[in-house]
Formats: structure tokens, C-alpha cells, sequence
């Protein structure tokens, strides 16, 4: 007789599981452009050389390995704030707006979730399609979830007429989960003046944003990239948003990220922060503080932080230059199909619409990984494993 006798077996997760596939298969030319980590022109794992350099010496900056407070350390939840609005915008918003730091983005997903569920009571709208993660995450913390129109299939462009008369459809006081910048699986955003007509629809209808930020830096820069948020800003909307350094500062397995909060009166920060600590108390009590201390010592530090600047302008620039490059190739390989989304999406990744045999048969074939969506991760890709990716599709996407 066992305890576990009725445990169902959970098929692996969506993305981590075909990582696992691809880990295991044997083929020297396999070639993994499933999961979303930034890789270097030899395929390798890049850590920012502002990363290293705090790092040699990092006794001098961590005091103790005491736990952190609940909320986190205040630094870097202060540089969090100013990161994502603005040095100029943040003394708008200082005294109306609390930040916890988080077990990386996931972890400030799952808290703003369930504070949506528990209190608020919100029902979530999310992108059809979206992050693979986030109806589980919402799913679990207690939310109904529904979704509103997003990618248009046949452009492979976000249908924005579609969206916005989806949005404007949903019940008033719902929630609306939006993607910053970067939008994870398609690489399309809504334009600035899009985002200004979003904002207008939410105050109309008194939907509370929600809003993943996971790629800041990563499509057209760190100030751009933050034009999402802060128009909502603008508009004095109340919102939430789920902060990620995993991408933008390479600290994936550092699991740092942060849980914003703009609320439209400085008297709701105290209750909606002490609710936030309780959700993160009862989970996983306090955040590891080995990444935050890298952040706060990056973004206090003019050198330090300039460094940071540029390699990630230089890791936007090598993707936004592989999205050039396959683009041509293919152009001129496959002339009967329309690359052009490559340049019109943004950051890492691309939704390329390639039907499910092409996806399975690619992974068979020629040990070539991505998602069944067939999104694809552009910075797997490089000079070495480019052409054997453009070979392989000529073969196999007729
Ligand atoms: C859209 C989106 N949100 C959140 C996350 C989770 O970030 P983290 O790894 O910091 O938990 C990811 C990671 O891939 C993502 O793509």
C-alpha cells in the first residue's frame, strides 16, 4: 500500500521539458532555439562583464549572508523603480509606488497572481497566444482566466484592430495581463500610440494592467522599451508590473526579478506592500541576495552601469542583426514564403509559423528544437549554426 498510489504523472513542462530532450540527444549538430536564454556568437551562456567585475570582488559588497527582509534589499528596489520609469519620472511616483524584490520574474508573477485572486477578485485576460507559464501561474494562484485577440497568424503581426476590440469587450474591472516589451511568444508589440489607445481603454473601463516585463533593453533599449509602462503612467492608471533581470542582466539562475505596484494615492502602499510581504512570506519567506546585490551594485555605480549599457546594446544589436541576416538568406532560399516578420518582430524571439510536421520533423530530422508554436529563440542562432538551420528548413518547409 502507497501514499501515492493516484499521483498523476504531469507531462514535462512545455519549454524545460524539450530542453531536456535536446540535453539528451546525442546528434552534434542539434541545435536548441527553444529555450529563451541569450547566447554569445559560440553559442555559449554570456555573463555581463559588469556581472564579472562585481564579482571578483564580491566580499566587499555583500555584508553578511544574513536573510534579506521580506521586502528585499532597499537599494535595489529603489533602482528597480528608477530603472523601469525613469530617474526624471521617479520622484512622480515615488511616494505611490512599492516594490518587493522577487524570486525573478516568476516569482513576482506568482505573488501579483495571487494577490489578483485573493484580493482584488479579478478575473485575468491574457494574449492569445502568451507566455507559456502564465495560465498555470494565474491558473494556480486562484484566477479565471480568459484571453483576448493577439497575433495575427497570416501576417504573423499583432492584430491590433483585433486586440483593441477585444480589450474593449472584456468586463469592466477585469484584469488585463500585457507584455512590456517583446511580447513572449510572437516579438510584436503594440506601437507607442497603441499603448496610449490601450491606456484609455483601461481607465474607460476600470481594467487593472498587469503588466510582464521581462525583456527591458532587449527590443529597441531600455528607455524605449519602458514607453509600455510609463504611458500607462501617464494616464494615471493603477498597475502592476512583474520585473525580470534574468534577460536583460544574465542572471537567469540568480532568480532576481521584482513585484511593482503603482497605486493612484500614496495611503494604499502601506496595505498593498504588507499584503505582498504575507503572499512572499507564506511561499518562500525572503529572496536569495546574491543577485540583487550584483543589481544594486551595477546601477549605483557610473562605471559599473555604463559597462552594463553598452554589452546590452551590443546583445541587442547581434540579435536585431541575426533577424537581418536570416531574413536575406531566406529570402533568397525560400522565396515563395514572406520573411519579413523577422525584422518587424522584436527581442529574442519569433513566432514563425511553420505547420506542426515542419516543427517535429525538423526535431527528428535534423535535431533542430523550438517550441510546437514554432516560435524560435533568434539568439540560439549564429555563424555557426545558421546555415545548417536555413539548409534543414529548405528541406523539410516546402
Ligand atoms: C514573458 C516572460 N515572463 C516571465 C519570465 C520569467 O522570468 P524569470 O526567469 O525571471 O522567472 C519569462 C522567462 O522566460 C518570460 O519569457
Amino acid at each position: 500500500m502507497s501514499a501515492f498510489t493516484h499521483i498523476p504523472c504531469i507531462p514535462p513542462d512545455q519549454i524545460f521539458g524539450i530542453v531536456h530532450e535536446f540535453q539528451i540527444d546525442p546528434r552534434k549538430e542539434k541545435t536548441n532555439l527553444c529555450i529563451g536564454v541569450y547566447r554569445s556568437e559560440d553559442g555559449l551562456p554570456v555573463v555581463f562583464q559588469a556581472v564579472k567585475d562585481v564579482e571578483k570582488n564580491f566580499h566587499k559588497y555583500e555584508a553578511n549572508k544574513d536573510y534579506l527582509a521580506i521586502r528585499g534589499e532597499t537599494a535595489f528596489c529603489n533602482l528597480t523603480a528608477q530603472l523601469i520609469f525613469g530617474a526624471g519620472r521617479l520622484e512622480e511616483v515615488h511616494d505611490r509606488c512599492y516594490v518587493n524584490q522577487t524570486v525573478g520574474g516568476s516569482g513576482a508573477l506568482t505573488a501579483g497572481a495571487e494577490f489578483v485572486a485573493q484580493y482584488l477578485k479579478k478575473p485575468v485576460y491574457v494574449s492569445a497566444p502568451t507566455w507559456v507559464n502564465h495560465v498555470p501561474i494565474f491558473e494556480k494562484a486562484g484566477c479565471a482566466i480568459h484571453t483576448y485577440p493577439y497575433f495575427d497568424k497570416d501576417t504573423k503581426a499583432l492584430d491590433f484592430s483585433e486586440m483593441r476590440t477585444g480589450i474593449e469587450s472584456i468586463p469592466d474591472g477585469s484584469a488585463v495581463l500585457f507584455h512590456a516589451s517583446c511580447h513572449n511568444p510572437t516579438g510584436c508589440d503594440p506601437t507607442p500610440d497603441q499603448w496610449k489607445v490601450l491606456a484609455e481603454i483601461c481607465k474607460k473601463k476600470a481594467l487593472f494592467p498587469f503588466f510582464d516585463m521581462a525583456y527591458q533593453g532587449f527590443g529597441e533599449g531600455l528607455e524605449e522599451d519602458a514607453v509600455s509602462v510609463r504611458t500607462f503612467l501617464d494616464a494615471g492608471l493603477e498597475f502592476f508590473i512583474a520585473y525580470s533581470y534574468s534577460k536583460n542582466m544574465g542572471l537567469y539562475g540568480e532568480r532576481t526579478g521584482a513585484l511593482v505596484v503603482v497605486a493612484n494615492d500614496p495611503s494604499f502602499i502601506e496595505p498593498v506592500g504588507s499584503v505582498i510581504r504575507k503572499l512572499i512570506r507564506t511561499n518562500y519567506s525572503n529572496c536569495p541576495r546574491h543577485g540583487s546585490t550584483l543589481v544594486s551594485t551595477i546601477l549605483s555605480n557610473k562605471e559599473l552601469e555604463a559597462s552594463w549599457k553598452k554589452e546590452l546594446t551590443e546583445v541587442r544589436s547581434r540579435v536585431q542583426s541575426l533577424r537581418l541576416e536570416l531574413q536575406k538568406a531566406l529570402e533568397h532560399e525560400l522565396p515563395e514564403h514572406d520573411w519579413s516578420f523577422f525584422t518587424r518582430q522584436n527581442g529574442m524571439f519569433s513566432m514563425c509559423g511553420f505547420p506542426l510536421d515542419v516543427v517535429r520533423t525538423l526535431k527528428s530530422e535534423y535535431a533542430i528544437y523550438m517550441t510546437e508554436s514554432s516560435r524560435i529563440n533568434i539568439a540560439g542562432l549564429s555563424k555557426k549554426n545558421i546555415a545548417y538551420f536555413i539548409d534543414s528548413l529548405k528541406k523539410v518547409y516546402r
